[in-house]
């Protein structure tokens, strides 16, 4: 290397290793390499070079160019690698600091989240009735959530379901297996699990591709199942009325049962609850509010558990849980049930040292 250049080379090289920071790092970088940099003026003068030198020269001002540009970036990684310790250092939370005293209100108590409570509630009340309470799993076979429950493949009532599907666990796992789009599944896995005459209510998660101000791809649902001898659509609506007038606190709150369609249920109905379509207030006012999914076992359901149909029977009932939470509580908007605001929380959750009320005396 001709003298010149390893005078280049090791001034660089001593300017990098004096190079404190990114910024004096740069201004080394730009005095060798940038537009005007003294690398990039003696590869502007090889032309000026003697042709027989010139072949040389060049080669060797490409060597120290790759050189010098290693070197370079090896600087920049250092640097980097020492501000991002020096910022760790300075951030480094101290945890053997002492605690903020508490606000002037007392310690911060945490409070029961409205799905909870709803809950709380539900299993409260019908647990009043001789229910229990029953859970299945989020990720179901494609056959406890819907051909069981008689909805067998291309039934119209898959596409109302907006699916999420899984991969199956295995290749020779067929069909692929979903997250569950409602908590019914939960009633083939009781009927299967446990001899009638029976009781349950099943709260749980439940999931649908759906996403807006009244809908989340994660919700909550309420399912209910009694089963015996003899229980009548006479229960079913005995049942329902006292939960819905318990729950909302309304000694006369309209409840109205209307003639709909469900694959598991027959016959099948939706429940309405009298409201104020203005004020959103529940209890009067003129106007009726869909509030749940009923009807009798369908035979099917019940044969396809193993159970003789002419032998038991029963009814079953869904809700939406954040639904009857929001009309109960006043809430406008469904998405702030799952973003975990701390005033929200604040605001619509319940103190945790108040148990869920049975309404008694309603
Ligand atoms: N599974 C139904 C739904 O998600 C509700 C329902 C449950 C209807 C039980 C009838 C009986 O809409």
């Amino acid at each position: 290397m001709s003298d010149d250049l390893s005078s280049l080379k090791a001034e660089t090289e001593a300017a990098l290793a004096a190079a404190p920071d990114l910024r004096a790092w740069d201004t080394v970088r730009v005095g060798v390499l940038g537009r005007n940099g003294a690398l990039t003026g003696l590869l502007k003068q090889l032309g000026a070079v003697p042709a027989e030198q010139r072949r040389e020269r060049g080669a060797a001002l490409n060597r120290l160019k790759d050189e010098l540009a290693a070197a370079i970036e090896a600087r920049r990684l250092a640097l980097e690698a020492a501000e991002l310790d020096a910022r760790l250092a300075s951030e480094r939370l101290d945890i053997t600091l002492p605690p903020r005293p508490a606000a002037p209100a007392g310690p911060a108590q945490g409070s029961i989240h409205p799905i909870s409570r709803a809950m709380e509630e539900m299993a409260a009340i019908f647990g009043a009735m001789g229910f229990a309470i029953a859970e299945g799993p989020d990720i179901e076979t494609d056959w406890h959530n819907f051909s069981a429950l008689n909805i067998p493949a291309h039934h119209p009532a898959r596409a109302e379901h907006d699916t999420f599907y899984l991969p199956p666990a295995t290749a020779a796992d067929q069909p692929p297996r979903v997250l569950r789009t409602h908590t019914s599944p939960v009633q083939i896995r009781t009927m299967l699990e446990r001899p009638p005459p029976l009781r349950v209510i099943v709260p749980g998660r439940t999931y649908r591709a759906d996403h807006d101000a009244t809908h989340s791809p994660m919700f909550h649902q309420c399912e209910g199942l009694a089963l015996d001898r003899d229980i009548t659509l006479a229960h079913l609506k005995g049942c329902l009325i006292d939960f819905l007038r318990a729950f909302f606190g309304i000694a006369d709150l309209p409840v109205r049962f209307r003639a709909s369609y469900f694959p598991f249920t027959e016959p099948s109905m939706e429940v309405d609850i009298g409201w104020n379509r203005k004020t959103g207030e529940v209890g009067h006012g003129g106007h009726w509010l869909e509030i749940l999914g009923s009807g009798m076992v369908h035979p099917r359901v019940l044969a396809n558990c193993g159970l003789d149909p002419r032998a038991w029977q029963g009814f079953a009932f869904g809700m939406g849980v954040e639904r009857v939470a929001m009309l109960k509580q006043g809430i406008p908007d469904l998405r702030p049930f799952f973003e975990s605001d701390i005033r929200w929380l604040r605001h619509y959750g319940s103190s945790p040292l108040a148990p869920a009320m049975l309404h008694e005396g309603v």
